[in-house]
């Protein structure tokens, strides 16, 4: 039976512990979407973990939903992440790219010449959005038309090349929150009467079409998905999670990806259902502990063990996990602050 400290091989890279690092935004990026230069420190000092997979960064300038999140779409972002990789790979480490489009979770402050947002439908969060220049209301977002999908899926592609140029091991397709690419799974949020919409197959075109161009610029052996079905974020319900899920499980599969990553908050049945589908490794996220995370590996209900909060406090976190140590529990009034504070200053055991 594997443990946390067995390795893994995942395509290419060797793996030697299955400690995963979460993928965490973290706001520490400049108005540009160029990672500032505390962020190759963090990550490095993160190194021992058997994956870090990095923060969700936006594919274009109409991906961004948060103040301060970088991007992968201009030469200086990819100059930014580059000082990022270098010091991950120096540090002994690896580091994937998460590449996302937050669709109608953004809002116009936030775009381009301040643009309505872009989703499936045109059917808007409740709530607020809490961005630098205060809390804004969600708006009601402009239903893309088939046309523009195509430009979209282009833009994953130039991304996820644009992450190898800048060192990046490989690339995560963010379908998780309730941002765009999930926005198409959930038929409460995904009304659309063409290709895109209504069945299942045609819900899943776009997830698996961003996919591909994922694929086609990095490698499938290099490529992940993580997916968070039913999470009570961004007005997720997903009706019939229990058939999409394992229906993408499938097409997964036939792809011969990677990884499948899950974020496991609370549908633990859509999970189940889920993994049997998926023919390649598996990832399992959300809520573990070290001894959770070695009855999930030992049970074999998963192949590594992704941690979020804890990486925050515990930069080293797989030896803290080894050796039992206590793990330091962080302040999550930093997590999206700017500046060094509660970012690089939490210390090794
Ligand atoms: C500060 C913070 C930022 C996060 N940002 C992202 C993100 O950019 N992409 C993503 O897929 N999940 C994000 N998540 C969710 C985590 O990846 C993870 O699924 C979640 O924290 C549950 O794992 P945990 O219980 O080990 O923290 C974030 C979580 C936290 C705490």
């Amino acid at each position: 039976m594997p443990s946390l400290f067995s390795p893994l091989q995942l395509g290419p890279l060797s793996l030697p512990n299955r400690v995963v690092m979460a993928p965490m935004t973290r706001s520490r990026a400049d108005e540009n979407g160029v990672p500032t230069d505390i962020v190759p420190v963090y990550y490095a000092q993160r190194a021992s973990a058997g994956l870090i997979i990095g923060e969700a960064t936006c594919v274009s300038p109409m991906a961004k939903g948060y103040s301060r999140i970088p991007g992968l779409y201009s030469p200086e972002q990819v100059a930014g992440w580059r000082k990022v990789t270098d010091a991950v790979h120096a540090a002994g480490g690896r580091i994937f790219a998460q590449l996302f489009h937050t669709g109608r979770v953004a809002v116009p402050a936030l775009l381009p010449g301040g643009a309505q947002p872009v989703a499936p439908s045109a059917i808007a969060i409740k709530g607020k959005n809490y961005t630098d220049l205060g809390p804004l209301d969600y708006v009601v977002p402009r239903a893309l038309d088939a046309g523009e999908i195509a430009g979209i899926v282009a833009e994953f592609g130039a991304a996820a090349r644009n992450a190898v140029a800048a060192g990046f091991d490989g690339v995560e397709l963010h379908a998780a929150s309730g941002y765009l690419v999930h926005q198409f799974l959930d038929s409460t949020i995904n009304a659309r009467d063409d290709i895109y919409g209504g069945s299942i197959a045609n819900r899943l075109r776009f997830p698996l079409e961003a996919l591909d161009a994922v694929i086609a610029a990095v490698g499938a052996d290099r490529v992940g998905i993580k997916v968070s079905p039913c999470i009570k974020f961004n007005d997720v319900v997903e009706p019939d999670a229990e058939e999409v899920y394992p229906a993408l499980a499938r097409e997964l599969s036939a792809r011969r990806i990677g990884y499948l990553h899950g974020a496991l908050q609370g549908r633990y049945d859509v999970h189940a259902a889920m993994r049997p589908a998926f023919s390649g490794l598996y990832f399992a996220g959300s809520g573990f502990d070290g001894p959770k995370g070695e009855a999930m590996l030992a049970a074999g209900g998963a192949d590594a063990i992704v941690y979020g909060k804890y990486f925050v406090s515990n930069p080293d976190l797989p030896r803290r996990l080894r050796e039992g140590l206590p793990l330091a529990e962080g302040d999550s009034k930093t997590h999206y602050s700017k500046g060094p504070a509660g970012y690089i200053d939490y210390p090794a055991a």
